[in-house]
């Protein structure tokens, strides 16, 4: 693999409106918060695109927003992120997607995404996007199952590696029907979602991974587990990987930096431990600041992060 690896991400795209809060109002009751407020740039596909731009690879993204003010803004900071933005397309038919988050005092987050024009990223789109020739593709469930089993068939047809992060629990996608994957990543919630199981214990992480397992074809399974690190399963044995101690403000976007991380290692290195370590740190780092696509570290503070940790 090039040290410098090209991926392919596959997703989506949204304008976040984030509300910082001092807790959930109860049903019926008002808040006067003392928090903030403020439209961020964000969307599973979109983090994880940029995220990996930042740590140095080269990245084609591939997705929808409306033919509005965010969305022709969005375009134009992808491209200032060095990615390649030809499959970008501004859909005259919907708006950019919008993401209503709330984040608490402890930098727990709670989310609603309206999809807008990520509804409709097609397959014509994903297969316009495979002309780049990419050495692998990154996907998450954000996106309709028409562009995700697309972008899964283009990338098996063409033995490009294809790497998931298996958030949001999609009730579109037949997670059985898949076709060959390299890593499946779903986070706490999701794993229950797939599974029924409880991530609560190291006897349950491998119940999780040896479901899975028997679902999917797939090499390895990496289970994200917010301030814990992250467990791997190889068909084999499973590892955890503890995290690092941080002071975490918002955990938006944690999980896509995460994936990002581990798909970017993984290529570069070829060794899935150094991926799921060097995943933790660009997760850790990335709770330590608010909104999704502002609080992505790039490759100089995560070397720095890990040297001093
Ligand atoms: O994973 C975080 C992301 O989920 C946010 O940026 C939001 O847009 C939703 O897609």
């Amino acid at each position: 693999m090039p040290p410098k690896p090209r991926i392919l991400v596959v997703g989506s795209t949204n304008i976040d409106f984030v509300t910082m809060v001092e807790r959930i109002p109860a049903c019926g009751e008002t808040i006067i918060s003392e928090g903030s407020y403020g439209f961020v740039p964000g969307g599973k596909g979109a983090n994880s695109a940029v995220a990996a731009a930042r740590l140095g690879a080269d990245v084609i993204l591939c997705t929808r927003t409306g033919s509005d003010t965010y969305g022709k803004s969005l375009k134009k900071l992808y491209s200032d992120e060095g990615i390649d933005t030809r499959f970008v397309i501004h859909d005259k038919q919907a708006n950019t997607g919008l993401s209503s988050i709330i984040v608490e005092r402890n930098g727990n987050n709670r989310i609603t995404v309206f999809p807008g024009a990520n509804k409709n990223l097609s397959s014509d789109d994903v297969e316009e996007a495979f002309t780049t020739y990419p050495d692998a593709l990154l996907l998450q469930f954000e996106a309709p199952y028409e562009a995700v089993d697309a972008a899964i068939k283009l990338a098996n047809a063409s033995d490009v590696p294809v790497f998931v992060d298996a958030g949001p629990a999609n009730q579109e996608i037949n997670i059985n029907t898949l076709g060959k994957l390299e890593i499946f990543s779903p986070n706490e919630k999701e794993a229950f979602e797939y599974t029924g199981i409880s991530p609560t214990n190291a006897e349950n992480y491998i119940r999780i991974c040896l479901d899975l397992y028997s679902r999917l074809d797939v090499k390895y399974i990496v289970l994200k587990l917010g301030e814990k690190g992250c467990y791997l399963y190889d068909g084999h044995l499973g590892e955890a990987f503890p995290s690092y101690h941080v002071n975490a403000v918002d955990t938006t976007a944690a999980g896509d930096s995460f994936t990002a991380a581990l798909t970017y290692e993984y290529l570069r290195s070829g060794n899935i431990r150094s991926a799921c370590m060097y995943a933790n740190a660009v997760g850790a780092l990335t709770v330590t600041k608010n909104g999704a696509i502002p609080s992505l570290p790039k490759e100089k503070e995560v070397i720095e992060f890990i040297k001093n940790n």
